[in-house]
This record gives structure tokens, sequence and C-alpha cells, in this order.
């Protein structure tokens, strides 16, 4: 008996320490994403295309946050203590886009696809915590969104050869490029 309750202890103690906290990063991360995502659409004026598909994945990463925060609360896990915590754990990957970079909108390209791959990772992982914590209801929440960030990421390196081509054309017709 004391060895089946020595694992029960475990099983909860490793959901606390790696289901919990990669539910608490993903929502860091995807705070993170809102801000890297909202300045890039304030800042683009020349890429149309681009800026509408960063708007309809702002509007899929607020539900996304917002599927983490229900996980996250029918835990027990309050929404503050959701939300204080910092979103950090993209600082590298958001240093990879320059604002100032007179290939701005290539160089924010590039760091996108590397973001999304990120999460990619980051919900294939939680879908498996899910799964192996038989929380089928956060499964089926975290499926949706890992195919929406799937679908985002194959849109962003579709569109790299053609972003990096109309970047030219308009560098050449001596246009404004950058952004
Ligand atoms: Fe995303």
């Amino acid at each position: 008996m004391a060895t089946a309750h020595a694992s029960t202890d475990q099983h909860s103690r490793a959901k606390e320490s790696v289901y919990f906290v990669g539910l608490r990063n993903a929502h860091a991360v995807e705070t993170e994403a809102t801000q890297l995502i909202g300045r890039q659409i304030d800042r683009i004026k020349n890429y149309p295309e681009v800026s509408q598909r960063l708007t309809q994945h702002l509007r899929e990463t607020e539900q996304q946050i917002k599927r983490l925060e229900q996980i996250l609360e029918s835990h027990g896990e309050s929404r503050s203590a959701v939300k204080d915590i910092g979103g950090m754990v993209m600082g590298n990957m958001a240093a990879l886009g320059h604002s100032v970079a007179g290939d701005e909108i290539l160089k924010n390209t590039f760091a996108n696809l590397a973001f999304e791959n990120y999460e990619i990772a980051a919900y294939t992982s939680l879908i498996a915590l899910a799964e192996h914590f038989g929380d089928t209801r956060a499964k089926a929440m975290l499926e949706e969104t890992l195919r929406e960030e799937q679908a985002m990421a194959a849109w962003v390196a579709d569109n790299v050869r053609t972003l990096t081509l109309a970047y030219l054309q308009r560098e050449e017709a001596g246009l404004k490029s950058d952004r």
C-alpha cells in the first residue's frame, strides 16, 4: 500500500511540475506572441497580405490564451496567478526580429517561422502530457491550437520566397521596402 501511495504522489507531483509548468510557459509564450504580432501589424506599411494573416493569427492567439486559462482553471489554478508569470521565455527569439533593420519584413518573417515552430513543439509536448494525465478536454483544446500553429507556420514558410522577391522588387524599383 505504501508503494501505491508513493507512486500516486509522484504522479501528482509530476503533474504539477511538468504539465502545469508547461501550460504556464505556453501561456507566457502566447502572451509574448500577442505583443510581437501586434507590434509587426502596427509597423507594416507595404505588405498587406502579411498584415492580414498576422491579424488573423493575433485573434487566434487570443483564443489560445483563453484555452490555456480554461485548462489551468479546470485544475484550480487562478487566472491572476497565471497572468503574473513574466513573458521572458521567448526573449531570445523575440530579439531575432529587428525593427530597425532595412529588411525588417524579412527578419520578422524568419523570426515568426522560428516562433511558430517553437509553439508547435510546445503544444505537441503538452498534448502528450494531457493524454498521459487523462485530461481529455484539455487535449482536444490543445489539438485545436496546434492545428492553428501548424497552419500559421506553413503559411509563413510558404511565404518566405514570395515575400523575398516582393521585397527585392520594391528595393529595385526604389520604393519603400523595409516594412
Ligand atoms: Fe502562434
